[in-house]
C-alpha cells in the first residue's frame, strides 16, 4: 500500500510535470510558429541606393585579369581588342556600375607609366604581392577603360601613395584627363585615346596600415592631405577622391581621417575606404573551407558576415561625430568571403570555390548596405573574376557563372532605388549549436521604374519558411521575382553542370487580400510588384 501510494504520488508528479512542460512546449511552438510578417511603409522613402554599392574589384591578382578577363588580341579565345567576349558579355548582363583597379596591394606598387604605349616594349615585373609570377604590363589605363567602356561601367582608379611620389599620381591623373596641348595629353591622345578618360572615382593609398606602407593614420593622413593638393583634375570632371581607411573592429582611421582632412579646405576628400572580409572562422591562420564545411560553419560565416552592420554603425558614429552633414562617404571598397585557398593552387593567387552560402552572403550584406545607404555610397566585392568571392571563373576557354553572380543578378533593381523602411515581426533565431541569427533577413525599395523591390533571405539551411508581406494602405495583387537555392549548403557550379545553383521564377498570388511568400530552405529571393499608388 505504502509502496503503492508512494508510485501513485510519484506517478501523478511526473503527470503534472508533464503536462506543464507539455504545456510549455505548446506555447513555445505557437509563438516560435506564429506568422512571420513583413509590412513595408510605401509613404516613408529613406535614402537613394547609388548603384555603385553593386560594384566590382579587379586586382592584379592570380586570374582575375590575366587569362581570366584579357587574353590579348590574338589569342585564340573570341575577343575584342584583347577582353574575352564571353566574360564581357556576362559582366554587361550585370549591370556592372563601377570597377575599381589595378588593386588592392598591386596598386601600392604600380607605376603607371609602365602601362602604357606599345605592349611589346613595356617593362616586365614581379608581382611580389600576389605569387611573385611575372607583370607583363599588357594591361595599362588604356586596356583597363577599354574594358570598362565595352562592360558599360565606370572606372574607379586606386592611386599609389605607398610607393609612388605625389608627383607620379599628379601625373598619371594629368594624362588620364587633361584636355590641354600639355606634353602628357599629348602623349594619351599619340597612345590612342583623344578625348580624356572619365574617372568616377581616385583612391589615394590603399590599406596604408598593412601593405600600403604600414602607416600609422597621423602619418597616412599628412600624406593624404599632400598627395590630394597636387591630384588636379578639370573642374567640371572631378572624380571623387578616396582616403584609404580602416579596417575590421578598428574604427581610428574613420575618426582620425574625417577629423583630420577637411573638405572645406578645398581639398579632395569625398569618401573613405574600409575593408571587411568574412571568415568562417573568424581567424586567418585558419579561415575554413569553401566547400565541405558543416551547418557549425554556414552559420558562423553567415553570421560574420552580418557583423558588416555593427561595423559600418561604429565607423558611422565616428563620422558624424566629425561630419554631420555627411559629405563624405563610407565605402566599402573590399567585402566578402576569404576562405582556406583551394587545395592545388596557387595560394597567391586567392582562388576559391562559390557555392550558395556565398550568394547568401551577398545577399545579407546587400540588404545591409541599403540601410545605411546614406552613407555607403559604393562597394566593390573582392573580387570580380577567379579571384576570391567572384562572380565568374574561368578555365582557358570556358566559363562560369558562380552563385553569387546570381545573387547580384537578382539585386539589379536595387540600383538607384529609394530604400523603404521595413519591420519584421516574429522574425525567428534560427540556431545551431551555441549560435544563432535572424532566419530571415530582407530589405524593400521603390525602383527607378516605380516598382516596389523586396528582397528576402532564408538563413536555415534545413527548413522552409512563410511569411505575409503588406504595405498598408496599397494593394498588391501579384509579386513576380525569381528564387536562388539549392539542395546542399556547399552547391556549386562547375563546368560540366553549370546551372546548378540558378535563379528560378517565383511569382505569388495573393490569395483573399494576402501576400504569403514561401521562401526555401538557404535561398534569396527578390520580388518586384506594381502597386496602385503608382
Ligand atoms: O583582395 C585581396 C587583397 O586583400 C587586396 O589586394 C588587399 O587590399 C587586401 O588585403
Amino acid at each position: 500500500m505504502q509502496v503503492g501510494y508512494k508510485y501513485k504520488y510519484n506517478y501523478m508528479k511526473t503527470m503534472k510535470k508533464s503536462l506543464v512542460a507539455a504545456s510549455l512546449l505548446l506555447l513555445v511552438t505557437l509563438s516560435a510558429s506564429a506568422q512571420i510578417s513583413i509590412t513595408i511603409d510605401a509613404n516613408k522613402p529613406g535614402a537613394v541606393i547609388n548603384k555603385d554599392i553593386y560594384g566590382q574589384f579587379a586586382e592584379h591578382l592570380g586570374a582575375g585579369i590575366y587569362g581570366g578577363m584579357w587574353v590579348g588580341p590574338d589569342s585564340t579565345i573570341p575577343n575584342t581588342r584583347g577582353w574575352r567576349n564571353d566574360v564581357v558579355g556576362a559582366l554587361k548582363n550585370l549591370h556592372v556600375p563601377v570597377v575599381r583597379w589595378p588593386g588592392g596591394c598591386f596598386a601600392d606598387e604600380y607605376h603607371w607609366r609602365e602601362g602604357i604605349g606599345d605592349r611589346s616594349t613595356r617593362p616586365v615585373k614581379v608581382n611580389t604581392n600576389w605569387g611573385n609570377v611575372t607583370e607583363s604590363n599588357a594591361v595599362g589605363t588604356h586596356e583597363f577603360f577599354d574594358l570598362i567602356d565595352q562592360i558599360g561601367a565606370e572606372a574607379y582608379i586606386n592611386g599609389n601613395l605607398g610607393s609612388g611620389t605625389a608627383q607620379e599620381m599628379a601625373e598619371w591623373l594629368e594624362y588620364m584627363t587633361s584636355d590641354s596641348k600639355s606634353t602628357l595629353a599629348e602623349l594619351r591622345r599619340k597612345n590612342g585615346h583623344a578625348a580624356p578618360f572619365k574617372i568616377a572615382y581616385f583612391a589615394i593609398g590603399n590599406e596604408a596600415w598593412g601593405c600600403g606602407g604600414n602607416m600609422t593614420v597621423q602619418h597616412f593622413t599628412d600624406l593624404y592631405n599632400q598627395y590630394a593638393s597636387f591630384a588636379k583634375t578639370p573642374r567640371e570632371d572631378t572624380p571623387k577622391f578616396i582616403a584609404s581607411g580602416g579596417h575590421d573592429d578598428d574604427t581610428s582611421w574613420s575618426d582620425y581621417l574625417t577629423a583630420h582632412i577637411h573638405p572645406q579646405w578645398n581639398m579632395h576628400f569625398d569618401a573613405i575606404s574600409f575593408h571587411y572580409y568574412t571568415l568562417p572562422t573568424g581567424m586567418w591562420e585558419k579561415k575554413g573551407a569553401a566547400t565541405g564545411f558543416t551547418e557549425d560553419q554556414w552559420i558562423s560565416t553567415l553570421k560574420n558576415a552580418m557583423r558588416i552592420d555593427t561595423l559600418i554603425k561604429n565607423n558611422v558614429a565616428k563620422m558624424d561625430k566629425n561630419d554631420p552633414a555627411k559629405k563624405v562617404a563610407f565605402d566599402i571598397d573590399e567585402w566578402g568571403t576569404w576562405y582556406s585557398v583551394e587545395p592545388g593552387t596557387n595560394p597567391g593567387f586567392l582562388f576559391q570555390r562559390n557555392t550558395i552560402r556565398d550568394a547568401l552572403v551577398a545577399a545579407l550584406n546587400f540588404n545591409i548596405f541599403h540601410a545605411h545607404a546614406d552613407r555607403v555610397r559604393m562597394t566593390n566585392i573582392a573580387q570580380m573574376v577567379n579571384v576570391l568571392q567572384s562572380m565568374i571563373v574561368t578555365d582557358n576557354d570556358k566559363m562560369l557563372l558562380t552563385p553569387t553572380y546570381y545573387a547580384y543578378q537578382l539585386y539589379v533593381p536595387f540600383q538607384n532605388a529609394t530604400v523603404l523602411p521595413l519591420q519584421i515581426q516574429h522574425n525567428p533565431q534560427y540556431k545551431f549549436g551555441a549560435t544563432s541569427i535572424p532566419e530571415v533577413s530582407a530589405s524593400a525599395a521603390r525602383a527607378q521604374d516605380g516598382k516596389l523591390v523586396l528582397s528576402l533571405v532564408n538563413t536555415n539551411p534545413e527548413k522552409s519558411v512563410e511569411l505575409e508581406v503588406s504595405v498598408p494602405g496599397v494593394s498588391i495583387s501579384s509579386l513576380q521575382g525569381h528564387v536562388l537555392s539549392a539542395n546542399k549548403m556547399d552547391a556549386v557550379n562547375t563546368f560540366d553542370h553549370p546551372d546548378t545553383v540558378q535563379p528560378v521564377p517565383y511569382n505569388v498570388a495573393a490569395q483573399k487580400g494576402k501576400l504569403i511568400v514561401t521562401l526555401p530552405p538557404m535561398s534569396v529571393a527578390v520580388f518586384s510588384a506594381t502597386d496602385r499608388s503608382n
